[in-house]
């Protein structure tokens, strides 16, 4: 079954993977400084923003990129193969695309619920009882989202108080963190470790819980670091969400997305996890839809009202055009999704595998579709090497310290570019290695 990659059909001539870099850069900057949409005009109007006492202090309060100045470098470089840019290189699988343009034709282009379109709430919930073996109901605990990123502020928003704490894994999506600040909450990052694979240990979080935690917020198979989490470690962290009476966020965003048979589990699967749980999904990673601009979120009622109340007044409603495609998605999308997950596994064999052959340490990803090897050995900090390797090579990655302070000292890449793109990636950052400090 075809699955088209974006430097093959149906992708347009501006794409950023056709003429260098200057789109994957700035899309991976407004990824990181989790200003989405911000787009290559983000630089400027963000400095503006941080300097500007106009602006709430609520909202100068959330750091900027400390990698902006890199993305800047990457938007005036041509030829860079782009490790660095979250999102699949596949095109949209071209039922789902044609749904779309269907709605289009039909003249579908009007609000929907707010909710969303009933059918695809339905067809989510049938898919999310057959997938995670939990029922919500489509009427009053399922909403069509604007994407996860929309869902992660519905979610924030709707339950934070000033000053409450939400717990969060170190390094984490660079847009969590900002989520619950932007909310008025305050993130406590809790570390994971390369050594425990970057596995989010339950005995730290409980440790960092305090009277103001309000809730914890995680996602696993883990953009930056490609960790998962086993079954035993979520539920003692569903054990001390239970004890702590805490809500937890859980942002499902690659959960079609894991490899060599591991098994994931959404964390409101287990016992008495439902009811204090806001899942948060899409179809931006698994089906190749980021533009698209389509997600759900599924939560209790009384949280879910919370997050109606918010999404109906900022939003109205998800884009209808991408419903229709989303309800295609689900409906007939399954095939599409298993392809491109085989073609990100023999991906993902020959980029972890690749970094440990050129001595740079990295833990199995089992998850998503990132690698997180370490760089310490060379030399270099994280930031020092990713524009090495840019300013020599013109391979880009994103310094793992972008993530959170625990993810200095490595590297995040993607491996959702082609096999012969992280070959050719390979030999590029072996070539660097000859100059590291280290080597010398
Ligand atoms: C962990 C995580 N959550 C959410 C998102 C955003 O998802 P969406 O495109 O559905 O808004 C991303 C995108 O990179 C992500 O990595």
């Amino acid at each position: 079954m075809p699955i088209a990659s974006n430097d093959r059909p149906f992708a347009s001539d501006d794409d950023p993977r056709r003429t260098g870099a200057a789109g994957a850069g700035s899309a991976a900057a407004a990824q990181t400084t989790g200003s989405a949409g911000a787009g290559s005009a983000g630089s400027t109007a963000l400095d503006a923003a941080d300097r500007a006492t106009r602006v709430a202090e609520r909202v100068q309060a959330v750091p900027g990129s400390g990698i902006r100045r890199f993305f800047d470098i990457i938007a005036s470089m041509d030829h860079v193969i782009s490790l660095g840019v979250g999102e699949p290189d596949f095109v949209t699988p071209w039922p789902i695309s044609e749904a779309g343009i269907r709605a289009i034709e039909q003249g579908r282009t009007h609000y929907t619920s707010n909710l969303g379109l009933l059918e695809l709430r339905e067809a989510i919930a049938r898919d999310l009882e057959r997938r995670y073996g939990v029922e919500w109901d489509p009427r009053e605990e399922m909403l069509i989202t604007t994407g996860v990123s929309e869902g992660l502020d519905l979610a924030a928003r709707a339950i934070i108080n000033p000053g409450d704490e939400v717990i969060v894994a170190d390094p984490s999506y660079a847009a969590h963190a900002p989520a619950i600040m932007l909310a008025g909450g305050v993130a406590v990052p809790v570390e994971t470790r390369a050594s425990e694979g970057f596995s989010l240990d339950p005995r730290v979080v409980e440790a960092a819980v305090t009277p103001k935690t309000r809730a914890l917020l995680i996602a696993y198979p883990s953009n930056p670091t490609g960790a998962v989490l086993e079954r035993s470690a979520l539920e003692a962290l569903a054990d001390v969400a239970r004890r702590h009476d805490l809500i937890v966020i859980s942002d499902e965003i690659y959960d079609r997305l894991v490899y060599g048979g591991f098994e994931h589990t959404p964390i409101a699967a287990l016992p008495g996890m439902k009811e204090r749980t806001i899942t948060l999904g899409g179809f931006s990673k698994s089906h190749a839809m980021t533009g698209w601009r389509v997600g759900w979120a599924a939560a209790p009622s009384d949280l879910f009202g919370g997050m109606l109340k918010i999404h109906q007044y900022a939003m109205m409603s998800a884009p209808t055009v991408a419903q229709y495609a989303a309800l295609e998605a689900v409906r007939a999308g399954e095939e599409y999704v298993v392809a491109m997950r085989e073609e990100y596994d023999r991906r993902r064999q020959l980029m972890w595998r690749g970094f440990n052959k050129l001595g740079l340490a990295c833990a199995e990803p089992r998850g998503a579709f990132y690698a997180f090897p370490s760089v310490a050995q060379t030399g270099y900090d994280d930031e020092t090497f990713a524009e090495q390797l840019l300013l020599r090579e013109q391979v880009a990655v994103v310094p793992g310290s972008a993530f959170g302070a625990a993810g200095s000292g490595h590297v995040r890449a993607c491996y959702a570019t082609s096999y012969e793109e992280i070959e050719e990636a390979l030999e590029r950052i072996g070539r660097l290695l000859h100059y590291a400090p280290l080597a010398k």
